[in-house]
């Protein structure tokens, strides 16, 4: 049963100098998991959030935390993301020769298990390990930064994916979509099989808006969605 579509905003476009105030509006807002980039400044040139920000984390709110390890061998990581809350590990397909082998680690470590995808790596990686996996994570930009363009060809990625796991009747997989996720480019994430959003500079932490009220629009275009749908 394909999933409904869930708002998972990046903790690291929060705005730190209230870092609280925006995680309680977040709660307030009901959305449904906190994203957690954790960066080796190696797989990706950059550095972001660490384990003690995610056990903070779980000490202030109940908000699911789903992480997104852009760091090379996270199998080296799994067991002390899992220990820091997360409740979703997502590693880079492209960041250990042993791919199969650390979604199963996740697994074995209590956690629902992610893969990620880079713009230019192609959807038959995918192919040996469905069974393997809880959400893929279209990169709709390159990792590492906020604040980028969506790569226009990454929108027939997701609908190649959502072909991928449809046609296996996997989908439950989460179809998780992360860069430039913005009000202009949800509809047509959504439209092409996208699940989860991950909410950064461009929609949920927008500069001329509260997280409220850009909560609030991707709700209404997701509604907006499913109305189209039902019709
Ligand atoms: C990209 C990051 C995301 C996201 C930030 O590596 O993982 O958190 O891009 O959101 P935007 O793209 O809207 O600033
Ligand atoms: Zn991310």
């Amino acid at each position: 049963m394909k999933p409904g579509i869930t708002i998972s905003p990046s903790v690291a476009c929060a705005d730190f100098r209230h870092l609280e105030k925006d995680i309680r509006t977040l709660e307030e807002c009901k959305v449904d998991f906190l994203h957690i980039d954790i960066m080796d400044g190696t797989f990706v040139p950059n550095f972001s959030l660490d384990f003690s920000l995610m056990r903070m984390l779980r000490e202030m709110t109940s908000i699911p935390l789903e992480c997104h390890l852009m760091v090379v061998n996270p199998e080296r990581y799994i067991a002390k993301t899992a220990e820091s809350g997360a409740q979703f590990i997502t590693i880079h397909a492209e960041s250990t020769f042993n791919v199969q082998r650390a979604l199963v680690a996740i697994r074995e470590s209590g956690v629902r298990s992610g893969i990620a995808l880079n713009p230019a790596t192609p959807v038959n990686v995918l192919e040996h390990i469905l069974d393997d996996l809880d959400m893929i994570v279209v990169m709709m930009v390159n990792p590492g930064f906020a604040g980028q363009k969506m790569i226009p060809s990454m929108l027939e990625k997701i609908t190649r994916v959502r072909k991928l796991i449809d046609d296996r009747g996997l989908d439950n997989i989460i179809i998780q979509v992360d860069g430039n996720v913005s009000i202009e480019n949800i509809p047509l994430m959504i439209e092409a099989g996208a699940t989860m959003l991950v909410g950064g500079t461009s929609s949920v932490f927008r500069i001329d808006h509260s997280i409220s009220e850009s909560v609030e629009a991707i709700r209404t275009l997701i509604k907006k969605h499913k109305s189209n749908q039902d019709q």
